[in-house]
């Protein structure tokens, strides 16, 4: 579904690309974690799925059309089929939960609709479903700035939610909790992907998340795709290999 043919990310102003020729395929079902120390290239690697982060050589096809072929209108398509969950939430502060949650549809809405906050009240019935779904019990016209950090992430997945995606990214999206939040979020995230069958594909720094809930590791170092296997394969010498310089 998803593929990269020899990808590399070179930043400008920098010597050495972020991700070097990198090839390889996702499909639907799969719960894909990605490893590697800080500077390895994961958000990067993150990015260029949907198109965030062009890349300097190679292509990222979707269903077997490369991003950089695609028209504005397809590409937008792309970024709705991408619900993306981040460290620090990307959420609104000043603006409520349900709002919040309804700026999911915007790569529906004409923009005007968007400004205007104008949105139908099935649209604000699946805001309300997701909310439940993601099993949030404040009320749905608090402002977000006050929520604890679970109950934040919480609203963004409800946002990505709300987007019907097929692939839920996810660059570091625990990495700002405690570990007993980070776990409930990640059994609400492997939850979700089973439910809607999607392809999840997650940035962690914690080892024991990622062996416990993926079915797939990949891991990055120094730019390099060096890893990539069942959860059962990424063992102490692999961690090892990873992690030290
Ligand atoms: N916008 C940018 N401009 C220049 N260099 C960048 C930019 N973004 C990232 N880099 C560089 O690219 C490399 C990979 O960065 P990236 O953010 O993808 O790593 P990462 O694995 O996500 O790290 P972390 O675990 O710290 O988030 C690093 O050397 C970083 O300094
Ligand atoms: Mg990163």
């Amino acid at each position: 579904m998803i593929k990269f043919e020899n990808v590399s990310v070179l930043y400008p102003g920098t010597e050495e690309p972020a991700i070097k020729n990198v090839s390889i395929g996702f499909e639907q079902g799969e719960f894909v974690c990605v490893l590697g120390r800080s500077g390895a290239g994961k958000s990067t690697f993150i990015r260029c799925i949907n198109g965030l982060q062009p890349v300097s050589e190679g292509n990222v096809k979707w269903d077997g059309k490369s991003l950089s072929e695609m028209t504005p209108k397809e590409n937008l398509e792309i970024r709705r089929k991408t619900g993306m969950i981040f460290q620090h939430f990307n959420l609104i502060p000043r603006m409520s939960v349900v709002q919040n949650i309804l700026t999911g549809l915007f790569g529906y809405k004409k923009s005007y609709e968007n400004l205007l906050g104008l949105f139908n009240p099935n649209e604000r019935k699946s805001a309300l479903e997701a909310i439940k779904q993601v099993e949030l019990t404040v009320e749905p016209t608090r402002r977000v700035e006050n929520l604890s950090g679970g109950q934040k992430q919480r609203v963004a997945i409800a946002r990505a939610l709300i987007q019907n995606p097929k692939v839920f990214l996810g660059d570091e999206p625990v990495a700002s909790l405690d570990p007993g939040t980070a776990e409930r979020i990640f059994t609400l995230l492997k939850e979700t992907h089973i439910e809607r069958n999607l392809v999840s594909i997650i940035n962690v720094h914690d080892v024991v998340l990622a062996k416990k809930y993926a079915t797939r590791i990949i891991a990055f170092k120094k730019g390099n795709l060096v890893f990539d296997d069942t959860p059962d394969k990424f063992d102490e010498k692999v961690y090892s290999e990873i992690y030290n310089h």
